[in-house]
C-alpha cells in the first residue's frame, strides 16, 4: 500500500476515492477549499460505510477505523506535506488543475505520485509546465468510485515502467480494477462507449421509437444482463464473428451520428431539468425519488460485487 495519500477536492468523487484509501489501511488527508463540501463529504462517506456494515460485507470496527484515518482539512499545504500519493479531483478546468498540481509540486517529495482524476483532459496538457511530468498519470475513476471497480490509467509518456506497474500495485491494493490504457484517446475507454450507447439511446426517445421507461428497461432487462459479465468483445465472440459482421453492415448506416447533444437533451438543460438532482430529468425524481434511487444504485452494486465475486470463487470440489 501507500501512505500517507492527500486527496483534493472533496466532491461527488474525492470522498468515494477518500473512502477507499482510509478502508485499505492509508492515512487520508481530505483536502477542500470549501469547508461545507467537506462536511459533505465526510456525511457521504459515514452512509457509504454503513452501507457496506449493513451489508455485511465490513465489520462495524474496520467501518470505524477507516473513518478515523480520514482527516479533512482546509490547508493544502498541511495536506501534501508528506503525501506519498496525491490524488487531484477539483472541478474540470484545466487552469485550476495546472494551478493546483504548481502548488503540489512545491510542497511534495521528489518520488510523490500525482495522479488526477480528469474525465477529459489529456494527460500532456495536464502536465504542461510541470516539473516532474514523469511522475504523473491519470486515474480515472467511476462514480461512485467507492463501489465501482474500474479505474482507467494513463501514464504520462515519461512515466518510467516501474512507476506505471506501482500506480497499477496501489489501485489492486485498494480493491480496485485497474486497466492500463495504451494510447490517451478523449472519453477514454468506458466513456466513449457510455457515450455511444447514450447518444443512440436519446436518438430512439426523440424520434418516438420507444418511451423513457421502455428504453431503460430494454436495457436493464436485455443486454445490460449479460454485461457484468460479458463485455462486447466477447460478446461478439460468442455470438459469431458472420453474425456481428452483418449486424454492424446492416445496422450501422441507420444509427445515429449526430456529431453534439439532440435538441430535447438541450432544452431540459436550458430549463433547469438537470436529473435527479433537481427533481426532473426525462423521469420524474420529484419528493426524495432520486435519493431513494441512488441510495438503490449503491445497495445493487454491493450485492452485485458480492454476487461476482461469488461467482468468480473457484469451485470447491
Ligand atoms: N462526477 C463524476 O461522475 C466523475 C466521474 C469521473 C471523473 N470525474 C472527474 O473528477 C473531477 C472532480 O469531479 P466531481 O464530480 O467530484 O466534482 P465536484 O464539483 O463534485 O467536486 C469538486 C470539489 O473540488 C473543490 N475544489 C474546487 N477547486 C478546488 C481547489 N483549487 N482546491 C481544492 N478543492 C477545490 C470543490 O469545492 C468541490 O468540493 C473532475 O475532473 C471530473 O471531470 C467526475
Amino acid at each position: 500500500m501507500i501512505d500517507p495519500v492527500a486527496v483534493i477536492g472533496a466532491g461527488v468523487m474525492g470522498h468515494g476515492i477518500a473512502q477507499l484509501f482510509a478502508a485499505a489501511g492509508a492515512q487520508v488527508r481530505l483536502h477542500d477549499v470549501d469547508t461545507p463540501r467537506l462536511e459533505g463529504a465526510l456525511r457521504e462517506v459515514d452512509r457509504s460505510l454503513l452501507l457496506l456494515v449493513e451489508e455485511g460485507v465490513l465489520q462495524a470496527q474496520a467501518a470505524s477505523a477507516a473513518r478515523a484515518r480520514i482527516h479533512p482539512t482546509t490547508d493544502l499545504e498541511g495536506a501534501l506535506r508528506g503525501a506519498a500519493l496525491v490524488t487531484e479531483c477539483i472541478p474540470e478546468i484545466l487552469d485550476a488543475k495546472h494551478a493546483l498540481f504548481a502548488r503540489v509540486e512545491r510542497v511534495v517529495a521528489a518520488d510523490a505520485l500525482l495522479v488526477s482524476n480528469t474525465s477529459t483532459f489529456p494527460i500532456a496538457r495536464l502536465a504542461e509546465g510541470a516539473v516532474h511530468p514523469e511522475r504523473m498519470a491519470i486515474t480515472h475513476y467511476f462514480n461512485p468510485a467507492q463501489l465501482v471497480p474500474l479505474v482507467e490509467v494513463v501514464p504520462h509518456p515519461s512515466m518510467p515502467p516501474g512507476r506505471v506497474e506501482r500506480v497499477m500495485e496501489i489501485l489492486s491494493a485498494i480493491g480496485k480494477r485497474p486497466v492500463l490504457l495504451r494510447r490517451d484517446v478523449p472519453g477514454f475507454v468506458a466513456n466513449r462507449l457510455q457515450a455511444a450507447l447514450v447518444r443512440e439511446a436519446l436518438h430512439l426517445l426523440e424520434t418516438g421509437v420507444a418511451s423513457a421507461e421502455d428504453i431503460d428497461t430494454v436495457l436493464t432487462e436485455g443486454p445490460g444482463v449479460r454485461w457484468p459479465f460479458l463485455g462486447p468483445v466477447e460478446m461478439v465472440d460468442l455470438g459469431g464473428l458472420d453474425v456481428w459482421r452483418r449486424v454492424i453492415d446492416n445496422l450501422a448506416p441507420e444509427l445515429c451520428r449526430e456529431e453534439g447533444a439532440p435538441a430535447h437533451l438541450r432544452e431540459r438543460v436550458e430549463r433547469g431539468d438537470l436529473g435527479a438532482k433537481t427533481g426532473a430529468g426525462f423521469h420524474d425524481y420529484a419528493g426524495g425519488r432520486g435519493e431513494a434511487r441512488l441510495r438503490h444504485r449503491d445497495r445493487a452494486l454491493v450485492r452485485l460485487a458480492e454476487l461476482k465475486r461469488r461467482l468468480e470463487e473457484p469451485p470447491r470440489d
